[in-house]
C-alpha cells in the first residue's frame, strides 16, 4: 500500500497564513482579546489589530501588538488609507468585544474611526461578539441593532450568561476565545462537504454492574467533538452521538446523549435510517458487558468475579445493513498494530479506519493533539502530531479524495 504523509492536505491548519482584522472597541472584556489575537497567531494566522479609543482604556496596544506580533492601528488620520488597505488584506474580521456603541455604528453605517470605516470597505465574513451589562444586551435598540447586522450577513457569537464585571448576573458576557477561534474557523472554512449527513459517534460507553458501578474507558470525546465541529464548519449536516462526556455540546449539530453501548447501537441505527451518507465511529464503545446487570448495589463483601460477555459490534451492524454510509472507524491501540486495524477495516466491512496509537506521546485518551494512520482500500497517510481538529480535517479531505 503506497503510504504518504499529511502534510500535503490543503485544508490543515484552516488559520495557517490567513489574515485576521482584529476589531477591539471598548467594553470591560477587551482584556479578553488579547488572548483572542494570541490563539490566532498560535493558529499561524497573521493577524491585524484595531482599538477604538475606548478600548485604549481597558487593555493596552503594547499588549495586543505583542500578542499579534504586528503594529496596532486606532487612528482613522495617523495612517490616511489604512481604513482601505488593512480591510483589503484581510480575509476576515472579528469585532471582540462589540460595545452597544459599535454594534450601533455598524447598524447604521456610522464612519466616524478607523473600526467603523474598516467594517464598511470590507468585503468578507464580519464575527461580532457582543459584551455588555445584561440590561443593555436585553435593550430593544441593541437587538433591533443586532437583527439588522445579522441580516446584512454579519455572524454573531455568544454572548454567553453568568457573572458579569458590575456584579450582576445574566446574558451579556462575551464569547470565550476558544469560541471566537471556531467561529473564526467555520467563517473560512471551505464547504465541501455540504449535502452530506454525517453521523459522528464520541466518548466512551458504560455499561452497569448494578445501578451506581459501571465498566467504561478513558475516552473524553475530544476527537470525536472535533470530527462533529470540523464536519459541521464545512457544510455538512452533523448528529453528534455522544457517550457520557464534559465537553459542552457543539453548536450547530444534532446531539444525541447517551450511555450504554445499546443505547449507542440505536441512536446510530436510527440516525443511519434517516439517511446518512457518513459515519464516523470515534467513540470508544465498551467491548464488554456485565453477562448479568444487579438490580440492586452489589454488596462489598469479600470479592466478586464479574462474567462479562461482548457487547453488540455497531460498525458490524450498520455495514451489513442494505442502504449503508461511508464507514469510517477508529482503531486505538496499545502498540504499532496497523495492521491489526488495517484487518479489522476489512473484516467489519469498513471503508476507511483512522489507527492510533494510544501509548505515543500526545496521542489518545484526553489530550488536544492525536497522530494517527488513516487507512483505507487505496493507501495510508501518516498525520504526523497535530491537533485533533486538523487530524479531523486530515480525515475529511481523504473521505473527499476517495469520493472524487
Ligand atoms: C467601566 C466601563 C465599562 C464599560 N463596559 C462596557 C461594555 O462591556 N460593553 C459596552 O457595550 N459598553 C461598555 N462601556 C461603555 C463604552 O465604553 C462606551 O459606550 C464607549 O463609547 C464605547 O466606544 P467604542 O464602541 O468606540 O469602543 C463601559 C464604560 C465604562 C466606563
Amino acid at each position: 500500500m503506497p503510504k504518504r504523509r499529511a502534510k500535503n492536505l490543503k485544508n490543515l491548519k484552516r488559520l495557517k497564513n490567513r489574515c485576521i482584522l482584529l476589531g477591539v472597541s471598548g467594553g470591560v472584556a477587551a482584556y479578553k482579546s488579547v488572548e483572542l489575537a494570541r490563539r490566532l497567531t498560535d493558529e499561524e494566522a497573521s493577524v491585524f489589530v484595531v482599538m477604538t479609543e475606548a478600548a485604549k482604556q481597558f487593555a493596552t496596544p503594547l499588549s495586543f501588538e505583542t500578542a499579534s506580533h504586528n503594529r496596532v492601528y486606532s487612528s482613522l488620520f495617523d495612517e490616511p488609507m489604512a481604513h482601505i488597505s488593512l480591510p483589503a488584506k484581510a480575509d476576515c474580521m472579528v469585532v471582540a468585544p462589540a460595545t452597544a456603541n459599535t454594534i450601533a455604528k455598524f447598524a447604521h453605517g456610522l464612519a466616524d474611526d478607523l473600526l467603523s470605516t474598516c467594517f464598511l470597505s470590507f468585503r468578507g465574513n464580519v464575527i461580532v461578539a457582543p459584551s455588555m451589562n445584561w440590561k443593555m444586551y436585553d435593550n430593544p435598540v441593541v437587538r433591533r441593532n443586532l437583527d439588522a447586522l445579522a441580516s446584512a450577513g454579519v455572524a454573531q457569537v455568544g454572548p454567553g450568561s453568568g457573572a458579569l464585571a458590575c456584579g450582576e448576573e445574566g446574558v451579556g458576557r462575551m464569547a470565550e476565545p476558544a469560541e471566537i477561534v471556531e467561529a473564526v474557523r467555520a467563517a473560512l472554512s471551505e464547504k465541501n462537504l455540504s449535502g452530506e449527513r454525517v453521523v459522528i459517534t464520541a466518548g466512551p460507553t458504560r455499561e452497569y454492574l448494578d445501578p451506581v458501578r459501571f465498566i467504561s474507558n478513558r475516552s473524553s470525546g475530544k476527537m470525536g467533538y472535533a470530527l462533529a465541529r470540523t464536519a459541521r464548519d464545512r457544510g455538512a449536516e452533523v448528529t453528534l452521538i455522544s457517550g457520557p462526556s464534559f465537553l459542552g455540546k457543539p453548536a450547530g449539530v444534532a446531539y444525541i446523549g447517551v450511555e450504554t453501548t445499546s443505547e449507542m447501537l440505536g441512536a446510530v441505527t436510527e440516525a443511519v435510517a434517516k439517511g446518512a451518507t457518513v459515519l464516523v465511529m470515534a467513540a470508544a464503545v465498551a467491548d464488554f458487558s456485565p453477562v448479568r446487570e444487579s438490580r440492586l448495589k452489589i454488596e462489598k463483601g469479600r470479592g466478586l468475579t464479574l462474567k462479562l460477555s461482548p457487547t453488540k459490534d455497531i460498525v458490524t451492524s450498520v455495514s451489513s445493513s442494505r442502504k449503508r454510509p461511508f464507514i469510517i472507524g477508529f482503531a486505538a491501540e496499545t502498540g504499532s498494530r496497523a495492521d491489526r486495524a488495517a484487518k479489522k477495516m476489512k473484516e467489519k466491512k469498513m471503508d476507511m479506519i483512522v489507527f492510533n496509537d494510544v501509548t505515543e506521546p500526545g496521542a489518545g485518551f484526553d489530550v488536544d493533539t492525536n497522530k494517527v494512520e488513516i487507512i483505507d482500500r487505496r493507501g495510508r497517510i501518516h498525520t504526523g502530531l497535530m491537533s485533533k481538529d486538523d487530524v479531523a480535517d486530515a480525515i475529511f479531505d481523504r473521505f473527499l479524495e476517495i469520493k472524487a
